[in-house]
């Protein structure tokens, strides 16, 4: 399979108003799936080795929010200024801030290189608007990815996690570290611990996961998107995991 090249996300991270640099050209294939799991799991690891396979747009929420995070006080809105004190304690930003920050940007749900959704929905009110919005978009989702793994290598997971604060990529120390320390591979940019990955921060994200995301997996069970992976392994190991369940739906005509 071909690898493509990534979208810089401009029109996701930054507003509509942007444009991105390489947006995806139709490919064979259009894939519209969320990703699903606890904090920690490796949803933003999984959705980057995915992009490469399947052409999509990787939609984080909480990229956006991290985005808003490096702009200037002025330029932000009360309600993104609000978002980011509930992001530094761990909570969840409420659902209509997300819920315009998402219909703003609709139009990503509508490219034609398909989606990678993930952080989104994680209360069943945004699931709900999710399905309305999707619907009003004439668009159908066709799986949800749900990343399962024990909370003790959740924790490792998150302990180690470093992020670069221009492109977003994810590392690991001392698993999967920068070649040169604080430094991105890929553009140089400078690498980070999230504040949210102190560890009575992370506590308070597993909780809210378990009391507001968690019955997210009833609702898309009872909607037969559910595809449940274990995230146990190697990035590599679970990207052929998921993909292998991706090849077994792709084998069903698209509607
Ligand atoms: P968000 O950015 O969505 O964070 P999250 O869901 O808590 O998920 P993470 O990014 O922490 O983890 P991940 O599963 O992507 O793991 P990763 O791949 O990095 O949200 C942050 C905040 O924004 C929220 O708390 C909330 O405040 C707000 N927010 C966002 N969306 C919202 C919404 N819809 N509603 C309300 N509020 C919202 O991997 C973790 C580490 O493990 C990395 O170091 C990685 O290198 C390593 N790793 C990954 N896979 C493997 C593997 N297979 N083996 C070994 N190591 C691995």
């Amino acid at each position: 399979m071909a690898t493509c090249v990534a979208n810089d996300r401009a029109a996701w991270l930054t507003g509509p108003r942007t444009t991105c640099s390489h947006p995806p050209s139709a490919p064979t294939r259009v894939w519209r799936l969320v990703l699903l799991g606890p904090p920690g799991v490796g949803k933003g690891t999984q959705a980057s080795l995915l992009v490469n396979r399947i052409g999509a747009c990787h939609l984080s929420t909480g990229d956006v929010f991290r985005a808003a995070k490096s702009m200037k006080a002025c330029d932000l809105s009360p309600a993104m200024r609000q978002a980011l004190e509930y992001m530094k304690r761990g909570d969840l930003v409420p659902d209509s801030t997300v819920l315009s920050m998402l219909q703003e940007r609709a139009g990503c749900l509508r490219c034609s290189g398909g989606f990678l959704l993930d952080g989104f929905p994680r209360t069943v009110a945004q699931a709900d608007a999710l399905e309305k919005l999707l619907d009003e978009n004439q668009v159908k989702l066709d799986a949800v990815l749900n990343y399962d793994l024990p909370i003790d290598q959740i924790v490792a997971r998150l302990s180690g996690r470093r992020t670069c604060t221009s492109c977003k990529a994810v590392y690991h120390v001392p698993n999967n570290p920068p070649k040169v320390e604080g430094v991105c591979d890929t553009c140089h940019g400078k690498i980070i611990q999230r504040e949210d990955d102190k560890p009575e921060i992370v506590r308070n994200r597993m909780e809210i996961y378990n009391r507001s995301t968690a019955p997210l997996i009833d609702f898309y069970e009872k909607r037969k998107l559910l595809v449940t992976v274990s995230a146990d392994g190697s990035p590599e190991k679970v990207m052929n995991a998921t993909w292998q369940q991706l090849t077994h739906l792709a084998s069903d005509p698209q509607d």
